[in-house]
């Protein structure tokens, strides 16, 4: 049996990101371990245009790839990530972009879509306030993972923490995370 896949998407290990990924992880009758993106060594697309006819990506086969591949295999997804300059942090935007390769593939018809899943996407930033601290990055996640037939069924915003212990020291913060895991069912 598939388990969901729960990734988090920061390059600061043991920080907040991680903390959240973890206690969602603890929070699920089954927990699965949590996996890093910063330990999958990936290139960034180049925008070479080689995946426009059959799909395929010059770069690959690397850690993108094999992350793509626990998606394609995972029964939900949980994404957590921090806010970097108003968007995610360039490693997680240039896994992202990898996926060029998976959107060519799904538009020339050469990738079945699958029976849609379920994605849950935690966010955290330094920041108390700012109304658009992550306007910038819900768009990037939905289509991303529409690709790979994911729907975003809830997100949580975390503001205010910036230490990397900021998370584990938040109450409130840690009581949301484990609702929202309550809540998924899993
Ligand atoms: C390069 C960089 C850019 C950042 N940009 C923002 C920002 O635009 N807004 C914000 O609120 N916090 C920003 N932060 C703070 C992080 O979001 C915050 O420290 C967060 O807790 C880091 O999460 P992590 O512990 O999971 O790595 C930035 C931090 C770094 C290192």
């Amino acid at each position: 049996m598939t388990e969901p896949l729960i990734m988090s998407m920061s390059p600061r290990a043991g920080g907040n990101s991680d903390h959240a990924a973890a206690l969602f992880a603890r929070s699920l009758d089954q927990p699965p371990r949590p996996v890093f993106l910063r330990d999958h060594r990936m290139e960034p697309c180049t925008g070479c245009g080689f995946c426009s006819e059959d799909g395929l990506c010059r770069i690959g086969p690397d850690g993108a790839e094999e992350l793509f591949s626990r998606l394609d295999h995972a029964s939900g997804l949980v994404l957590t990530a921090p806010v970097y300059f108003y968007h995610l942090p360039s490693q997680a935007k240039a896994w992202i972009d990898r996926s060029q390769s998976r959107y060519m593939a799904r538009q020339n018809g050469l990738r079945v879509p699958k029976a849609e899943r379920r994605a849950y996407v935690v966010l955290v930033a330094g920041r108390t306030r700012g109304e658009n601290l992550f306007t910038g990055i819900m768009p990037t996640l939905r289509y991303f993972l529409q690709i790979f037939d994911y729907r975003i069924e809830k997100t949580l915003f975390l503001r205010g923490l910036d230490g990397a212990d900021d998370f584990s020291r938040d109450r409130a913060a840690e009581d949301a995370v484990r609702d929202l895991a309550g809540s998924s069912g899993w």
